[in-house]
This record gives structure tokens, sequence and C-alpha cells, in this order.
């Protein structure tokens, strides 16, 4: 009963948070697998933030439960924020799954595997659920060393803060992810600089609302934030050549920031910039404190400070009260900032929100139809944008054997995967790439320079 398949739903944290539980579950001699069909535990990581994420994860729980009557042994979890979120409620829809772990316990989840198998293998009775959402002081101490093992990655994931303190009155993670809770300075430049020497060279860091990191913690100190000044010492550690991060809050980005952009070449030209809507009065339905006067305002301070910044954002799209012309005025603002990439999601009500309980609820054809409206226009700028970067040469931090394996990927400084020929050796390098042809999402180059003459796909002889 050894043998533990993860399966994540959701975001990056989640995705971190997952690594960290498999790391835990290593260090106590369980067997990480890939194939969901052949292991002992399932470990399913939730997400709440719409309500089709968590149908999809209690739609999958349901199916898994089926396996029981042939295996009672058989072990199913489901862990994180829909963990949290629904409580000891999921049962009534799944009355046996033997484990519900809340976002500030996964690093209990060894613990509670060791006492299931133990009272398996004493011949025990299975029991009741064990379900744990309490809240923890310090949890967020107890996420990290996620490399500990065999696996050398180029793009490494730090969680530097949990929870969130703002109010947005669409969002449910204040009640999943619990209060802003921020991890000690030193500790995560401690760990940024392990996993430099374990090979790691690019850095995402990652929160609910990382550009709030710290300020109950730390000082400001000469008009700086704590998190530029976090973000300075990451840019400091020998060996990262590349410091990402998300997701920020516009209500962050102040001159430090702007300058950040100037004074540390390591952060690149991209910023994901989370907008949810370009109408002033959806903005305040939604409780977010900024105008789109003042958003489009960052995005030219940080072009004045690299003119070449690619921007992403997330979008909400039928928010309640939504009106045509609120939606064009999104469409306008997604028009004047040019943007690369972005999330596009149709408004989907958190109950307990207090959005949840708004006048105007918008029809889902109207949700949908606006979703497909942004969509277009999105992809036409992206496309634009992808192509006008033809005949550029790129700079790219080299991750690993593209989906074919014939090939190799990793992306360019403002965040654009790109495909290329190169050797295996040239893993966790920066190469120029030329660029010869774009979609929109990927760019496909050839390496120039020293490098070029040395190619060889990942399954052939290396030189
Ligand atoms: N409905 C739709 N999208 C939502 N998001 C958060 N809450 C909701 C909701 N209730 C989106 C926001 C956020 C992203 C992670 O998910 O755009 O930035």
């Amino acid at each position: 009963m050894n043998r533990v398949h993860i399966k994540t739903y959701g975001c990056q944290m989640n995705e971190r948070d997952s690594e960290a539980v498999a790391a835990m579950l290593r260090a106590r001699g369980y067997r990480i697998v890939a194939s969901e069909d052949d292991c002992d535990v399932l470990l399913l990581n939730t997400c709440s933030v719409r309500d089709a994420a968590e149908q999809k994860a209690i739609g999958k729980a349901g199916h898994l439960l089926a396996r029981k009557r042939g295996d009672p042994d058989f072990v199913l979890g489901i862990l994180g924020c829909m963990a949290q979120n629904r409580g000891a409620g999921l049962l009534d829809r799944l009355p046996d799954v033997d484990l519900i772990v809340g976002t500030q316990k996964f690093h209990r989840v060894p613990d509670y595997l060791d006492n299931l198998r133990a009272a398996r293998e004493a011949g025990a009775p299975v029991g009741e659920a064990v379900v744990d959402i309490g809240e923890e002081a310090g949890s967020q101490n107890t996420i990290r060393d996620h490399m500990e093992g065999p696996d050398r990655r180029v793009c490494a994931f730090v969680s530097i803060q949990q929870g969130c303190n703002m109010d947005c009155s669409f969002c449910i993670v204040p009640t999943t992810r619990g209060d802003e809770r921020s991890r000690p300075m030193d500790d995560i430049v401690r760990e940024c600089e392990d996993l430099a020497a374990r090979g790691a060279r690019e850095i995402t860091l990652l929160g609910q609302i990382v550009t709030s990191y710290g300020r109950r913690d730390y000082p400001h100190t000469g008009g700086v934030s704590p998190f530029v000044q976090l973000l300075g010492r990451v840019n400091a550690v020998a060996g990262i050549e590349r410091i990402r991060f998300t997701s920020p809050h516009p209500r962050g980005f102040r001159q430090d920031l702007a300058r950040a952009y100037s004074s540390m070449p390591k952060l690149g030209e991209h910023v994901h910039l989370p907008v949810q809507s370009g109408s002033n009065r959806i903005l305040r339905a939604m409780r977010r404190p900024y105008t789109r006067e003042r958003y489009l305002e960052i995005v030219a301070s940080l072009r004045a400070a690299q003119p070449a910044m690619a921007f992403s954002t997330d979008i909400i799209v039928g928010f309640p009260g939504e009106t045509d012309s609120d939606f064009e005025d999104t469409r306008a603002l997604c028009e004047a900032v040019d943007y690369d990439m972005a999330y596009i999601f149709k408004y989907s009500v958190r109950s307990g929100t207090p959005a949840a309980s708004m006048p105007g609820q918008v029809p889902e054809g109207v949700r949908e139809e606006r979703n497909q409206a942004l969509l277009e226009v999105l992809r036409a700028g992206s496309l634009r944008r992808s192509q006008a970067l033809v005949g550029t040469v790129q700079e790219v931090l080299v991750e690993g054997p593209d989906r074919t394996g014939l090939r190799f990927t990793g992306r360019t400084r403002a965040n654009r995967a790109a495909v290329f020929e190169a050797a295996p050796r040239l893993v966790g390098h920066l190469v120029p790439v030329e660029i010869a042809r774009a979609s929109v999402s990927t760019l496909y180059g050839e390496l120039v320079g020293a490098d070029a003459g040395l190619q060889t796909a990942p399954g052939a002889a290396s030189l």
C-alpha cells in the first residue's frame, strides 16, 4: 500500500502543494507513481475557484470510489481548496472518501496515510473518514524543499506566501486559503540558493497576492516594499538567471517595482497583471481598488522601463450587472494593452461571496458570447505580437525536450514558448534562437552562434 498517485487541479500554487506532498511522502518511503490505475492511494488536489473545477473533481472522485468495491484497501483522499471549502459536506456526495485535508494541513498527509496503512495492515475495519480543515499557525513555513529526490528542474516554483486578505467580491480564495501569511525572507532566499545548486535557473515566486508579500513582517526601506526587497535578494542569487512571479495585484505596482524592471535584468520582459474587467463600474462592484485609467498608467510605466514588455492577464466576463457597454470597455482595454496572453473566465457563482447575491446575474448565453468575442480579440493580438518576432533573435532558457521528443523547448525572456533543435547538454542554458515562424502561442526557430552546429535531437547520440 505504498504507491501514491496525485492528481492536481487548478493553479500553480496547487501544483506546488502537490509537489511538496509528494516530497514528504517520498521521504516516508511512499512511491509516487504516474499511473492512476496502478496505485494504492489516490490523492486529488482540488480547485474551487469556479464551480466547474469543483464539479470535475467531484465527478472524478465518484468514479474512483467505484474501485473500492473491488479493492476495499484502495485509499482516496481529497486535498486542497475544495476540501477546505466543503469539508465534511463532501461526504454527503462521496461517503467512502478516506481523507479530506484542507489547505493548511498538507504537511499532515503523510501521518494520516501512515495511520491508515497501519490500521489496514492490522486488519482493523475501515473507520470514518479523516477530515482536517483547521487553521494552523505557521503552516506557510511547512512548504519547502520540494526538490529533494532525483528530479532536477530548470524552472522551479517557490511559495512565498499563503492566503489572501483582499476582498474581491467574486472570489472564494480568502475562504479556501485563509488569511495572508508570508514566509520569512531568509528561508525563501535559502530555498532559492538550494534550488540553484541543484540546477534550477529560473525561479517563479508564488503567492495569491505576491505584491503584498511581508507587508506586516518587514518595513518598507527607502520607499522599497518588502516584495521588491525580496526580488532584489533573489536577483543576487548566483546561478539563477530568471525570476518570475505570480500573481501580483495592480495595487502593488508602484515606482519601486517599475524601477526593478530596469535595475534587475533577471526579471525579463513579462508581467502577469490581472485586470479582471476594463469597466470602472464593474471594477468597483468587484471591489478591485483601481480604475482602468490607473491600470493603463501602470502598463505605460512598465513599458517605459522596458519597451519590449509583454503582458498577460486574467479577465472575468459576465460579472453580475455587466452590460454590453461594460463589456465594450473590457474589449477596448484589451486592445489598448495589447496582451500577449490572457486567461478569460466566465463568471461563476461562488456561494458565500458577495457577488453571489448581487442583482443582474448574466445569463450563460451572454457570458459565452462575451467569452468568445474576447478570445478572438486576444487571439488576433497575440498572433500579431508573436509574428512580429519572426526574424529576431530571442534569448531562450532551454528547459528540455518538447512534447514530440524530437526538439527542445524553452521560454523567451517575455515568457513565450519556443521550439528549436538543440543538444541535451544545452538544457539549463540561455541560448540565442532566431525565430523563423510563429503561431499564437509558440515560436519556432533555430539556434544561432557557437552552439548552432552542435545540435542533436534528444533521442540521438550526444556529441
Ligand atoms: N468566477 C470566474 N472567475 C473567477 N476567478 C476568480 N473567481 C472567479 C469566479 N467566481 C478568476 C479570476 C482570478 C483567476 C485565478 O480566477 O480572474 O484572477
